[in-house]
């Protein structure tokens, strides 16, 4: 494997060969960092979806293992999917699945019954019909068995909502240590709600709760993510956050897929979001991303410390199958550390790059100061693919002689006709991306676009920008991390100038540079 290809991810995982979508699994166990994701054994569309796995220590550095799930049938005839779930470890054997002492792994994802069946457990399934079901490895996540005997452990929807048996899925799994059950959250995918389940073996499980529709609820609602956190600066509270997908139906200037969130209280039977984190009567939402490749974001279990690291899908529904990358499609974001803090007087999620992108960060660093950046366009020596950059400067109220927009191109062509911009316009007080001319936009004709996201200034009243760029990737994050705008970009391979470009006068400039080697 050389991972030389174009567009092909130098510090992202991305699977050596075939299609892959939403993270299915994150778990941290024994030191080991594991990604388990949506996998078509098969080819670089979605098809014969099985769950692949890769393993960390670090969350940069990864190795792909063998496929974890294999669709059941494959490759001939097709039964039974591995949809999108969750892991984790089973540390007081409450599942009875560990032998020896050995702790269980136990996945929860769901089955999608392509065809009408009796299954081994005596079960009926629609055509169709999607359930949710479990299985375990005793080997770290290298081999699992399927609890064939009593799969589906969740048949069918809640049964108000029993028609959604053909939109019912995406189970995330966590231990809830005040109740000491387990719980898990799926999605009633076409009628915008979550249904909260809870259980104290992961094998027999109860309908508790629903949450939905509220704030954002274009296409569908999928992959549901719940994690607690400690609101910083507030050290008694402490608050529960859920994250979903929407798709299509992303954030204001996307097309696709997007992703939202929530913040309120969990009792361990239901979910309250706080009044200033819904609004109702339109169609506004707190956009986990505004750019339009982050979708499915799952976080970890199994941290230590309470810490949440999230991991997304970089990729959108749109196009997804489209992208002109061979022989494989997709990639994840960059893993995110998250926390809450009052940002603009209101309780928000923060996102920082978790710390490993530094074991593949070069020594070698550009770094330059301007007290005023002039009118016009400043050349930078050559970043090259991939690196990342800290770029900071002063926010002013626009005037005649100060810009009203400010930007770094990055992977550019040496005649600049190839760029991606990633700037800050001072009137509408938004950091964009621009991927209008950024490289190969053909294949689709939405992705030739650019996004916003609104960023005030900082206290000492600075914008500040932390930009992840590899090969086919730009990852923003604005001010503390609250926001972040995530796109792909195909840019050619020769593509590797970079400027600033300014449309009046950018004050206090600071720009770092950092290399990032491959982690292959
Ligand atoms: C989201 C999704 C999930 C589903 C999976 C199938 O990207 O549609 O809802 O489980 O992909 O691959």
């Amino acid at each position: 494997l050389n991972y030389t290809e174009p567009y092909r991810p130098q510090y992202h995982f991305s699977p050596a060969r075939n299609w892959m979508n939403d993270p299915s699994g994150l778990l941290y166990h024994n030191g080991t960092y594991h990604l388990f994701f949506q996998y078509n054994p098969a080819g670089i569309e979605w098809g014969n979806m099985s769950w692949g796995h890769a393993t960390s220590r670090d969350l940069t550095h990864w190795e792909e293992r063998p496929v974890a799930l294999l669709a059941r049938g494959y490759p001939d005839n097709v039964t039974e999917m591995y949809f999108t779930g969750s892991a984790v470890a089973d540390v007081n054997n409450t599942s009875g699945f560990g032998v020896e002492g050995k702790i269980p792994l136990v996945a929860m994802y769901t089955s999608s019954y392509p065809v009408s069946q009796d299954l081994p457990s005596g079960k009926h399934v629609r055509a169709e019909q999607q359930s949710q079901s479990i299985a375990y490895s005793l080997d770290e996540g290298e081999t699992w068995t399927r609890y064939d005997a009593e799969n589906p452990v969740i048949h069918n929807p809640p049964s108000p909502y029993a028609a959604e048996f053909e939109n019912f899925r995406d189970p995330f799994v966590f231990w809830h240590d005040d109740t000491q059950k387990w719980i898990s959250v799926t999605v009633l995918a076409a009628i915008h709600k979550i249904a909260i389940w809870s259980s104290d073996n992961l094998k027999e499980w109860s309908f508790v709760s629903e949450f939905g529709p509220y704030n954002a609820v274009g296409g569908v609602w999928e992959c549901p993510n719940m994690f607690q956190m400690p609101v910083k600066g507030h050290p008694s509270a402490k608050k529960w956050v859920m994250v979903l997908g929407l798709n299509p139906g992303g954030p204001p200037g996307t097309v696709g897929s997007g992703t939202q969130y929530f913040i309120g209280d969990f009792n361990g039977t239901t979910f309250t979001a706080d009044p200033a984190s819904t609004y109702p009567g339109n169609k506004t939402a707190n956009w986990m991303d505004w750019g339009p490749d982050f979708y499915a974001a799952a976080s970890y279990n199994g941290l230590p410390n309470g810490d949440v690291v999230q991991i997304g899908w970089m990729n959108n529904w749109q196009y997804g199958a489209m992208i002109p990358t061979s022989p494989w499609r997709s990639a994840m974001s960059v893993p995110r550390q998250l926390s809450l803090s009052v940002v603009n007087e209101k309780v928000t999620l923060l996102q920082q790059p978790h710390h490993s992108w530094r074991s593949v960060a070069d020594h070698h660093t550009l770094k330059r100061d301007w007290k005023f950046v002039s009118k016009g366009s400043t050349r930078l020596h050559s970043p090259g693919k991939a690196f990342k950059i800290d770029l900071s400067f002063s926010d002013h109220d626009y005037d005649d002689s100060l810009a009203a927009k400010f930007a770094i191109a990055v992977r550019a062509s040496s005649d600049f006709k190839q760029e991606t911009l990633i700037g800050y316009n001072f009137t509408s007080k938004e950091v964009f991306v621009d991927r209008r001319n950024s490289g190969d936009v053909s294949f689709d004709k939405t992705f030739a676009s650019l996004y916003h996201a609104p960023l005030s200034a900082s206290a000492d009243k600075r914008i500040n920008l932390q930009i992840f760029v590899d090969w086919s990737s730009v990852e923003v994050l604005g001010g503390q991390g609250e926001v972040s705008l995530t796109t792909q970009v195909f840019p050619e391979g020769n593509a590797t100038e970079a400027r600033l470009v300014s449309d009046g006068v950018t004050r206090n400039v600071r720009l770092q540079i950092n290399g990032m080697s491959s982690a292959h």
